[in-house]
């Protein structure tokens, strides 16, 4: 079957390696996502083991659609609705891109909505009805020129979550975002890794997980769960192989966090403790300029507060300057791996970075800053 997968924008090229790796093909790379060919047990094993997608669709119609009219007959007569979708379940229907005459989203939601709902009256006098946060089927169209593509989401919620973090820090940032910066960074579990700056601890928490090749999904539910030709054999086997990659014991080099503000250093170890990896991570509650960097060289990733997101009194200037400074003094042989939201900020850190990547975060335009430390 055709399959999409959803990105934060910059990590396309990182999700399509991910996917490949774990058994896609015809991997094809598109802005904020990649299509992709799969069988159910790979849609069953990225909900497991994928760490960077926000969301997988799978394809289940394509049609040609003509207008708000062409469009809610062509929903009506493309899939298996009585089959897929009971008047006693509960349906959300997501929409992006546009069509002529159907270029508001919200708009051409009802229309599928309405077309669902009129389809089932008629047939069985009953409807199913809309669930925007917990639904037992989500539905995606997207629209291309004249193009519909019907998809089912395998999970209602955001992939990004990993069921362990309560506490959030100011500006924290998502998983699988944390996640891809990681791989693009290189560290994989054979050299110290610091975050001078950890807030709620996302880049130590993900690094911790995936060097031990932790499933991210197991422990969750997923839709699929629920849909008409869910494979309950197939999807044990999945959990079975996912379970069996992981290296929960696997050894780790120091892995240190730094974070000033006491009540965000409490919630990175809340987190921390509730991942199961508070004997893998330290946190030290202070001023960066305290900490003691360990003796063999690593990587630094660090995510400094750039002023869109946060209330920004201080002196950022400042302290982009501190950091620069402390680690020319305490971080010589490491490399540091930084993300900007800002370039005039990066400037004071009088550092010249050696790779430019741009990401999204949360919608901001960031940049992952590469820098060696001499
Ligand atoms: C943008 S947030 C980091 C968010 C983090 N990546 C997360 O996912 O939660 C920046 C953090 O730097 C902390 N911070 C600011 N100045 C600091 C300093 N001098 N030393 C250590 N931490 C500092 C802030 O309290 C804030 O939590």
């Amino acid at each position: 079957m055709e399959a999409i997968a959803a990105f934060p924008q910059g990590l396309e090229a990182e999700g399509a390696k991910e996917l490949l790796s774990l058994g896609a093909t015809s991997v094809r790379i598109q802005k904020r996502s990649v299509a992709f060919k799969a069988d159910m047990a790979l849609f069953y094993r990225l909900h497991l083991r994928a760490r960077l997608p926000f969301r997988l669709l799978r394809e289940v119609a394509r049609f040609r659609v003509n207008g708000p009219n062409g469009l809610y007959q062509a929903i009506q007569r493309a899939f298996d609705w009585e089959l897929w979708l009971h008047p006693s379940m509960t349906f959300r229907v997501d929409v992006s891109g546009s069509s002529s005459g159907l270029t508001h989203s919200h708009f051409t939601a009802l229309q599928v909505k309405n077309a669902v709902i009129d389809l089932q009256r008629h047939s069985t006098g009953n409807r199913s009805t809309i669930d925007l946060q917990n639904p037992d089927l989500c539905v995606h169209l997207h629209l291309h020129a004249d193009v519909g593509v019907l998809s089912l989401d395998g999970s209602a919620g955001s992939l990004h979550k990993r069921g362990y973090r309560s506490a959030v820090g100011i500006a924290p940032m998502k998983e699988n975002l944390a996640s891809g910066l990681i791989r693009i960074s290189g560290w994989d579990g054979n050299c110290p890794l610091v975050d001078p700056l950890c807030g709620s601890g996302t880049f130590l928490t993900e690094a911790v997980s995936s060097a031990r090749f932790l499933a991210p999904g197991l422990g969750r539910s997923f839709l699929f769960e629920g849909w008409a030709d869910f494979d309950l054999q197939l999807w044990n086997k999945e959990l079975q192989c996912a379970r069996n990659s992981q290296l929960p014991f696997k050894e780790l080099p120091v892995i240190i966090g730094c974070e000033s503000n006491f009540e965000i250093a409490n919630q990175a170890k809340i987190n921390i403790r509730a991942a199961g990896f508070a004997n893998d991570i330290k946190i030290q509650m202070s001023h960066f300029r305290e900490l003691k960097m360990p003796s063999q060289a690593g990587i630094i990733l660090c995510n400094p507060p750039y002023g869109k997101r946060l209330n920004a009194h201080d002196d950022l200037n400042n302290l982009y300057h501190d950091l620069g400074s402390f680690l020319k003094q305490n971080a010589s042989g490491w490399q540091l791996w930084l993300l900007s939201g800002n370039p005039l900020l990066t400037r004071s850190l009088r550092l010249k970075a050696s790779q430019r990547i741009p990401v999204s975060n949360g919608g901001i335009d960031c940049r992952w800053l590469k820098y060696q430390i001499n």
